[in-house]
C-alpha cells in the first residue's frame, strides 16, 4: 500500500483513539495541539485524495445543512418506553409480579440511572455507523444521521463485522454545556431552554448539523435493538460489551438479587443526584438475564422485565419575604421573590424569578405566602404555586410599582406585552445595565468599568450614554472613589484599545434587540461598515443566511431612531472603528483553506488570485507553514514550493487553480 494511504489509516486510528480518550473517557493523553496537528495532517491527505475520504473518517463528523425536514424511518424493532413507579411499594409489586411470572426462579436486577435526554437508535453495518434515528412514536422515528455523527462520544465505526446491529441509548446535554448554551441564548435575547432535555431535543432536530456540532451533546449506550450475529446473555454483559465498542456507558449501574437492596440503592441517590454532571429523572430497574427478559416479554408499548422508578420533582417549601423588582438594559421591570433561604437540589435558594406581573396574578403569589419552589429542569428555581391554606391574614398582595424603582419615572405596559418598562430614556439603572453590557468581554471588552464606578460617573453627570465613555479624562477618573493613578491609566488604555475591536463587537455592544454576538459577526461580515448596515432594508437583511425577520425588523427600527443615529455619530467622532472586512462570498470552494501563492502566475495578477480565494471563503498568507492547507504554484517557484513538498501540503498548478475557481 501507498505510504500516504498507510499514514492516513494510521492517523484515523490514532485520532479515533485520542477522541475516545478525550470525549468518552475524559482522560486525554496528548495535548490539544498534538491532536490538532494530527487532525490537520489527516485533512490534508484527504484533501489531496478526495476519493480516499470515507464516511467514518473523523473529519466527516460535520456535514452540510439539509433542506426540508428529516426523513421518516421505521424501526426494525419498536423502541419501547418504560412503565413507571413512584414509590417503594409499587416497586415491590413489580418485583413480585416478575418473580411469579418466572415461577419463583431466582433472578438478578441491573439498576441504571435514568438519563433525562432523548432515546436514539444507532445502526451499524459491518461495523460502520450508517444511520441514527430518533425514537419518534416508538415505531417510526426521524433520520437524524448527520446530526448524530457530530456527537463525539458516538463511534463512527465499531469493532464488529455484524451485518446489522442497532445500539440504543440516550443523547443528553451535560449540565455545563446546557448552562453555557443558555447564557449565550440570553445574551442573544433568545428564550433559554427550560431544561437539558429540551436543549438536547432542540439541538438534535437542527437542520444544520454545524449547529448541532456546537451544542456539545453526549450519548450513553444502554440497549440493543434489532441485531444479528452477536450473542449476549445479559444486560450486564451488554453494558460491558458496549464499553468495549468504545461507547460511553454510564458507570453508576449496579447488580442486585434482592429488591430491598435495589430500593436502598435507589434512595442512596436521593441527595446525590444533583451532583451529577447530567440530568436524571429516575432509575431503571432491569431483569439482568436476556433469557428471562424474553420469557417475561413485552406489551405493545413497554417491556414487562423493566420499570422506571421516577424521582419526585425536586421541590421545597419556603416563605416569600418580599418581592423585589429589578431593571434590565431594555428598561423592563422584572419581579423576583426574595425567599427564606432553603436547600433545594444541591444549592441554597434565596431568590426565584416571578417573570412578570401576570405570572404573579395567575398564581396568586402574595408577600408572606408559603410557596412551593422547584428547579425547572433541575436548574433554575421558580415558584410553582402558593399555599393559600397556610395564610394567616398577614400576607399582602403585591402590586407592580407605578414608577421606576430606580429613577421614579412613570412605567408603562404596552399593549400585548406582559412587561412593564421604565419610560425614562436616561434612567440611570437602565443606562448602567446598557454600559455593563457595552463594556462586557464579548462586546467592547473594557476591563475596569464595574457597576460602582459606572454609578458614580452617572451620578456626577460625567456620562449619559455609552459613547461618553470615550470622552472620559484622567482628571475625572482619579477623582472617583476607589480610583488611583494606575487604575485610571489602565482603564483609559482599555478604553482606547476597545476603539478597534471592529464592527462585529460594536453591533453586539449596542444592545440592539435580538442582535447577539453571532448576529453581530454575520452582519459585520456581510455589510462591512455601519453605514452600509444603516442603509439596509428588511429585505436586504433577511437575504442573509442566519438573519431572520425578527432580527431584521429590530435592526431597521434601531437605526431609524434619530437618537441611535446620533449615538453612532458620537462613537464615530470618538474614533471607534465601525468597519469590518467585508466578505462577499461567491461560493465556498476555498472555505477554511489557508492558501499560499508561489511562483509567477500567467493568467492572474497576484492580487486577483488572492481576491478570488478570499471571495470563495479562503485566506491567503505569504509563507508556507503547517497551517497552510493549499499551495498554488506558478512558474519558477522558489523555497515555498520546496517547503510545501516537505510538509506534504497539497499543491495545485495554476491550471488546476483556474478549474477550482470555475467550480
Ligand atoms: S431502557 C426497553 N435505560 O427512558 C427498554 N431507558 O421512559 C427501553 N431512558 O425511552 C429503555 N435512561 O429514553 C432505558 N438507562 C436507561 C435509560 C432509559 C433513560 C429513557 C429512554 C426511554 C425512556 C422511557
Amino acid at each position: 500500500m501507498d505510504t500516504e494511504k498507510a499514514r492516513l489509516l494510521e492517523l484515523r486510528k490514532k485520532i479515533d483513539e485520542l477522541s475516545y480518550q478525550y470525549y468518552t473517557l475524559d482522560k486525554p493523553t496528548v495535548t490539544d495541539y498534538e491532536y490538532d496537528m494530527m487532525y490537520r495532517e489527516l485533512e490534508n491527505i484527504e484533501k489531496a485524495h478526495p476519493d480516499w475520504v470515507t464516511p467514518d473518517s473523523p473529519t466527516q463528523r460535520v456535514g452540510s445543512k439539509i433542506s426540508g425536514g428529516f426523513e421518516k424511518y421505521t424501526h426494525d424493532r419498536p423502541m419501547l418506553s418504560l412503565g413507571d413507579v413512584f414509590s417503594d411499594d409499587e416497586l415491590r409489586e413489580f418485583d413480585q409480579r416478575v418473580r411469579s411470572d418466572l415461577g419463583g426462579e431466582s433472578l438478578e436486577y441491573v439498576v441504571e440511572l435514568k438519563i433525562d435526554g432523548l432515546a436514539v437508535n444507532l445502526i451499524y453495518e459491518q461495523g460502520q455507523f450508517i444511520r441514527g434515528v430518533t425514537r419518534g412514536d416508538g415505531v417510526v422515528g426521524e433520520d437524524i444521521t448527520n446530526n448524530v455523527r457530530t456527537i463525539r462520544t458516538i463511534p463512527l465505526h465499531i469493532a464488529s463485522d455484524s451485518p446489522h446491529i442497532e445500539i440504543r441509548g440516550e443523547v443528553y446535554m451535560p449540565i455545563t454545556s446546557f448552562e453555557a448554551l443558555n447564557q449565550q441564548r440570553r445574551d442573544d435575547e433568545l428564550e433559554p431552554f427550560a431544561n437539558p432535555r429540551n436543549a438536547a431535543a432542540g439541538s438534535l432536530r437542527q437542520l444544520d448539523p454545524r449547529i448541532t456540532a456546537q451544542r456539545k451533546l453526549a450519548f450513553f449506550a444502554y440497549a440493543l435493538g434489532g441485531n444479528s450475529g452477536i450473542e449476549i446473555k445479559s444486560q450486564e454483559e451488554l453494558l460491558q460489551d458496549l464499553a468495549q465498542f468504545h461507547f460511553q456507558v454510564n458507570p453508576e449501574y449496579r447488580k442486585f438479587t434482592d429488591i430491598e437492596d435495589v430500593i436502598t440503592f435507589i434512595h442512596s441517590w436521593d441527595d446525590r443526584r444533583d451532583s451529577l454532571p447530567y440530568a436524571t429523572d429516575g432509575m431503571v430497574v432491569k431483569v439482568n438475564s436476556f433469557a428471562q427478559q424474553a420469557r417475561l416479554g413485552n406489551t405493545v408499548k413497554i417491556p414487562r422485565w423493566a420499570i422506571a422508578y421516577k424521582f419526585p420533582p425536586e421541590q421545597a417549601k419556603t416563605k416569600v419575604l418580599g418581592i423585589s423588582v429589578s431593571l434590565g438594559r431594555t428598561g423592563v421591570l422584572t419581579p423576583a421573590a426574595d425567599l427564606e433561604p432553603v436547600h433545594l437540589a444541591g444549592t441554597t435558594v434565596k431568590r426565584a424569578t416571578l417573570h412578570n406581573e401576570d405570572y404573579i396574578k395567575e398564581k396568586d403569589i402574595r408577600i408572606g405566602d408559603t410557596v412551593v419552589i422547584q428547579k425547572a429542569g433541575e436548574i433554575i428555581p421558580e415558584v410553582v404555586r402558593s399555599l393559600p391554606e397556610r395564610r394567616d391574614g398577614s400576607e399582602t398582595v403585591f402590586t407592580m410599582p407605578t414608577t421606576c424603582p430606580a429613577c421614579g419615572s412613570p412605567v408603562v405596559r404596552r399593549d400585548g406585552e406582559a412587561a412593564w418598562r421604565c419610560t425614562n430614556p436616561d434612567c440611570p439603572a437602565v443606562i448602567g445595565e446598557k454600559i455593563a453590557h457595552f463594556v462586557s468581554r464579548d462586546a467592547m471588552n473594557i476591563d475596569g468599568l464595574g457597576d460602582a464606578i459606572v454609578q458614580q460617573l452617572l451620578a456626577q453627570g460625567l456620562i449619559h450614554d455609552v459613547a461618553d465613555i470615550y470622552g472620559l479624562t484622567k482628571e475625572e477618573l482619579v477623582d472617583l472613589e476607589g480610583f488611583g493613578e494606575k487604575s485610571a491609566d489602565n482603564l483609559l488604555k482599555a478604553i482606547e484599545t476597545s476603539k478597534s475591536v471592529g464592527l462585529a463587537r460594536v453591533l453586539f455592544a449596542l444592545g440592539i434587540r435580538f442582535v447577539g454576538a453571532k448576529a453581530g459577526r454575520v452582519l459585520a461580515e456581510s455589510f462591512g461598515s455601519v453605514d452600509a448596515l444603516m442603509k439596509a432594508s428588511t429585505e436586504d437583511l433577511t437575504a442573509i443566511d442566519d438573519i431572520g425577520p425578527r432580527i431584521a425588523d429590530s435592526i431597521v427600527a434601531y437605526f431609524r431612531d434619530a437618537k441611535n443615529q446620533a449615538l453612532i455619530e458620537k462613537l464615530r467622532a470618538h474614533g471607534v472603528d465601525m468597519t469590518a472586512e467585508k466578505k462577499t462570498l461567491i461560493n465556498t470552494t476555498f472555505d477554511g483553506e489557508i492558501v499560499v501563492l508561489t511562483g509567477k502566475l500567467q493568467m492572474f495578477s497576484r492580487k486577483e488570485a488572492e481576491q478570488a480565494v478570499e471571495a470563495r471563503g479562503g485566506k491567503c498568507t505569504s509563507s508556507v507553514t503547517k497551517k497552510t492547507t493549499l499551495v498554488v504554484v506558478g512558474t519558477d517557484p522558489g523555497s515555498k514550493y520546496e517547503k510545501a513538498k516537505k510538509l506534504g501540503t497539497p499543491i495545485i498548478s495554476e491550471n488546476e487553480f483556474k478549474e477550482w475557481l470555475e467550480r
